[in-house]
């Protein structure tokens, strides 16, 4: 990557130049009207993804300009640097390497992936890995006594599982129940607990590191509740994801799987943290998933920049981010299994990208991550599209849609797809009561995703093409997308404010920490009175 900050390349002054004169007026009416075939000029076809990118505020100029300035940027060098397994992650001095985890296709008519001669004993151990993990899933998926699966993890360890087998819903067997049970908050561990009984459930304790203290603190009362509910066999009934393997065996774990510290957290649904999902769908399945994620891998190292998708995507982030100052997006999945997508995405784009110096630790003095968020359509429609529409900040939407869908349900699909078209084309098309309240001022832009239908392949492909395209706004920025230093200050402050809530300590707090934690105490004082 480049060492100088992005906003010292020439294309980005260029860029600066080009927003005054033709970007900040760009009118999407006018550029349909004064380009017929602007819909086929601005829509790609990627594997498993075809998206219409025409109703961005972007001609073919200003793209020009975007992709000198991916060029200026070194994204191409640097994307050779993490499929040639190069310790890109330069702060925690890691290789990036996810895309290896599906390397190995299941439909042979794909393209094959050409993986380094250096990295093929590595990737022979991965996919040894991922056989036992995959035949582990068949063993579950056979044992009909187990009729509960429950996933504890958190960020990584369980958004991506969560939001998979949601997606894949139908595709998932049918007398498995999975559960996730992420946060630290009692509430939801103990919800969950009430479903079970001990001897008809798997307690999966994802973890990258074993060491995060909401995972590690579910894990406990998990195995704790097994035991009071005269559970036998822990090692049959606990299996560990991690790349700590012996924090996993003091915790009395036997059955673990194990990855690699170059998978990412929020990179991680396709390593052995993809077990839920493995046990929903099969061993096929989630190889078929793997198969489509490799191809979107293969198009984003082959394909040149001006037809790559997950390229033209991340120029069109910087160019709303840096250019027009946009400061979100929102995510339009208009179907309703994609409920956790948007906040799946929000784990991958915000925590790989919110940083606000480059690689080298210089402070960039400009724009990176937004604020990525949404709910399924059409309930999104009946709650905050009126902002979308008529509100005082652009916002650009990301609808994702499928042709086919899995019900059989007559007038629904229709009607959804009618909504989501329409919602594109009202953004865009406005309507003029100048001064009134039924003024919408149009030209908003949105970019819309269709697949033929949600399938293992497609949501790989399409999890696939959001990672990449957060690899090349991260390039863009020169960022390092890859750490989360961001994460940690809270986590050890914490450890310090647990410690005073048993303690009771106070001495050295800040005034608003200091005040909220009296009242906390006082409750605790106050609950051990007797009678309370
Ligand atoms: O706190 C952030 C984070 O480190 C994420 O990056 C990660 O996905 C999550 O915590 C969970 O970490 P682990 O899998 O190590 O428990």
């Amino acid at each position: 990557m480049s060492q100088l900050p992005c906003t010292q390349l020439p294309a980005w002054s260029a860029l600066s130049r080009r927003f005054e004169s033709h970007g900040r007026d760009f009118d999407l009416r006018e550029a349909f009207a004064s380009d017929p075939k602007r819909f086929d000029h601005w829509s790609l076809q990627a594997p498993f993804v075809f998206a219409d990118l025409s109703k961005n505020l972007i001609d073919s100029t200003t793209e020009a300009l975007l992709l000198d300035l991916a060029r200026e940027s070194g994204l191409q060098a640097h994307r050779d640097a993490m499929f040639a397994g190069e310790r890109i992650n330069n702060t925690e001095q890691r290789a990036v390497m996810h895309w290896l985890l599906r390397a190995a296709p299941a439909d042979p008519s794909m393209p094959a992936q050409s993986v380094h001669k250096h990295m093929q004993a590595l990737h022979h151990e991965v996919q040894h890995v991922q056989s036992q993990v995959l035949e582990f899933a068949e063993r579950v998926r056979a044992d009909d006594a187990l009729t509960d699966i429950v996933n504890i993890g958190i960020g990584g360890s369980d958004l991506g599982p969560q939001m998979a087998v949601r997606a894949l819903s139908d595709q998932c067997m049918p007398g498995k129940r999975l559960h996730f049970v992420s946060n630290i908050d009692g509430h939801e561990l103990s919800s969950v607990l009430k479903q079970l009984r001990a001897q008809n459930t798997l307690f999966i304790v994802a973890s990258k590191t074993f060491t995060t203290l909401e995972t590690l603190r579910n894990a406990e009362s998990a195995k704790a509740w097994f035991l009071e509910q005269g559970g036998a066999g822990v090692e049959r009934h606990f299996v560990a994801l991690t790349t700590n393997v012996a924090a996993a065996a003091d915790f009395g774990i036997e059955t673990c799987f194990g990855f690699w510290d170059w998978v990412g957290g929020r990179f991680s649904l396709w390593s052995a943290i993809g077990l839920p999902l493995a046990i929903a769908i099969g061993a096929k399945g989630f190889r078929a998933f793997l198969a489509g994620a490799h191809a979107m891998d293969e198009h984003f190292r082959t394909a040149p920049l001006q037809a790559n998708l997950p390229v033209r995507l991340g120029l069109l982030d910087v160019w709303y981010r840096n250019f027009h100052g946009f400061t979100s997006r929102n995510i339009a999945p208009y179907h309703s299994h994609l409920q956790r997508y948007p906040a799946y995405l929000q784990q991958l784009e915000m925590e790989s990208n919110g940083k606000s110096v480059n690689a080298s630790g210089q402070l960039l003095g400009t724009g990176t991550a937004g604020v990525v968020w949404g709910e399924p359509g059409t309930n999104g429609q009946h709650a905050y599209f009126q902002m979308l529409h008529q509100g005082s900040d652009v916002i650009p939407v990301e609808f994702v849609a499928v042709k086919t869908p899995t019900h059989q349900l007559a007038g629904h699909h229709d009607a959804l797809l009618a909504n989501a078209l329409a919602q594109a084309q009202a953004l865009m098309l406005g309507q003029a009561d100048p001064g009134g309240h039924r003024h919408f001022p149009g030209n908003r832009p949105s970019s819309f995703f269709l697949l033929e239908s949600l399938t293992p392949q497609s949501l790989g492909a399409l999890l696939a093409l959001q990672e990449h395209r957060v690899f090349v706004s991260g390039a863009l920025w020169g960022i390092n997308s890859f750490d989360q230093w961001g994460v940690e200050l809270g986590k050890v402050l914490a450890k310090d404010v647990l410690g005073r809530i048993h303690s009771g300590r106070l001495d050295g707090l800040d005034g608003s920490t200091e005040g909220l934690m009296r009242q906390i105490l006082a409750n605790t004082a106050k609950q051990d009175e007797p009678g309370f």
